[in-house]
């Protein structure tokens, strides 16, 4: 092992027990719950340790700063600590935990940057807890109203600001004007990178994704008296969505998934009332997008019609296509000699890159897995990906 490999481990090995579920193998991180409120409290050691002053942008989000925060044109880097439920190890912490190594060897090499480096926590990326992707950086880049997040509600009704203390504060204009360029390092969540002889690739796109929730409604009633043909089951309308969500996803070469499901009154001998099912739908183009969700929401209500039951569709949230800077990525990629690759999935990333020139950075994930406790990484290819985000914060800073 590498002395970088085994420094990453130490550090790794800090949080690696943070909120892992000692069944599944998986985290159960929620943004601003015990797990991830103790990771946070880890962020603010580990900045202290390293002489960087931490601030809190209002919204939950926190930044740590090699150089004066007062100072502007500064470099950010950093990604996020929550995860999806029972998710993997690397998904948001490794770009952390890379950050803070990155600027170690800056130090070593006794690089000093012309301009700040801050490394950046971002809360509650996942909307695991909150329902919305994002959410910390599409506060701070006011892509969602204060308002709004502030009564997002968990599943036990408690709401964001509950979480958080205090209402956000929303849109930092001039937090986002001291910040010249960001770059998250991410674990890579498929195959991409798997059977190539590259640790690390350079990003240049995300799909454009959302989130849709159907609910469909029908009649309540005992599973063993109703007659097969007195029912209306929005299970079986629920089903057949489902299975056309896939056909369509696939006809089309785009990405549909139900991953959530819940059902009134969840009972095995009562035929349900209510069953909603959340789609996560993805594809390369927009028009893509738009025409599969169209398209399985015309087969749900057709098939409504034909149970008896009633369909109703909501978006919960919806993410453009992100070109990533592609003048700074050509320049990442050079600089690194790795390959450059499109992403299907969301990251705060995307949010910024509206705002300033923005780049990812992913590591090679062996399993191809992830939000799953089957996420991979090897300490060498982390410590590769250190490696490779110090270079690029001395490109950047310097
Ligand atoms: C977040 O990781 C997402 O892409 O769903
Ligand atoms: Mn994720
Ligand atoms: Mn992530
Ligand atoms: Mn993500």
């Amino acid at each position: 092992m590498t002395d970088l490999a085994g420094r990453f481990r130490k550090l790794w090995d800090e949080i690696a027990p943070v909120g892992r579920d000692s069944g599944s193998g998986g985290y159960l991180r929620y943004a601003l719950t015990e797990p991830e409120l103790r990771l946070r409290g880890w962020f603010r050691d580990q900045a202290a340790h390293r002489g960087m002053p931490v601030v809190e942008d209002g919204n939950g989000n926190l930044f740590a700063w090699w150089g004066d925060p007062e100072a502007g044109d500064a470099v950010l880097t950093g990604s996020h600590f929550d995860s999806v439920p029972h998710g993997g190890a690397y998904d948001g912490p490794l770009g952390i935990v890379s950050a803070f190594l990155a600027v170690d060897e800056l130090r070593a090499a006794d690089v000093t940057p012309t301009r700040p480096v801050v490394v950046g926590a971002f809360v509650e990326e996942e909307g695991g807890r909150f329902g919305v992707p994002c959410l910390g950086s599409r506060l701070l880049t006011g892509a969602l109203p204060a308002e709004r997040a502030a009564v997002l509600r968990d599943a036990a009704g408690v709401s964001f600001a509950e979480a958080l203390g205090h209402a956000p504060a929303g849109a930092r204009p001039e937090l986002l004007a001291r910040f010249r360029s960001f770059v998250e390092l991410h674990v890579e969540q498929g195959r991409a990178l798997a059977e190539t002889p590259s640790p690390v690739a350079v990003a240049s796109a995300i799909w454009p994704h959302g989130r849709w929730r159907f609910d469909f409604t029908g009649e309540g009633n005992h599973a063993g008296t109703t007659r097969m043909a007195d029912r209306r089951d929005p299970m079986l309308t629920y089903a057949f969505t489902v299975l056309a969500a896939n056909k369509e996803a696939r006809l089309r070469g785009a990405h549909a998934t139900v991953g959530r499901v819940s059902v009134e009154p969840n009972a095995t001998n009562a035929i349900p009332s209510r069953v909603s099912g959340w789609l996560d739908a993805r594809a390369a183009e927009p028009d893509t997008l738009s025409g599969l969700v169209e398209a399985v929401h015309d087969k749900a209500v057709e098939r409504a019609r034909r149970d008896g039951t009633a369909v109703t569709l909501t978006e919960e949230s919806a993410t453009s296509l992100v070109a990533f800077d592609g003048g700074l990525a050509e320049r990442l990629a050079r600089l690194l000699d790795a390959p450059v690759l499109p992403t299907g999935a969301g990251h705060d990333a995307g949010v910024l890159s509206g705002h300033l020139p923005t780049a990812m950075l992913f590591v090679r994930n062996p399993s191809g897995v992830s939000h799953s406790p089957a996420e991979s990484a090897t300490d060498e290819d982390c410590a590769a990906g250190v490696v490779a985000l110090a270079r690029v914060l001395a490109e950047l800073a310097c």
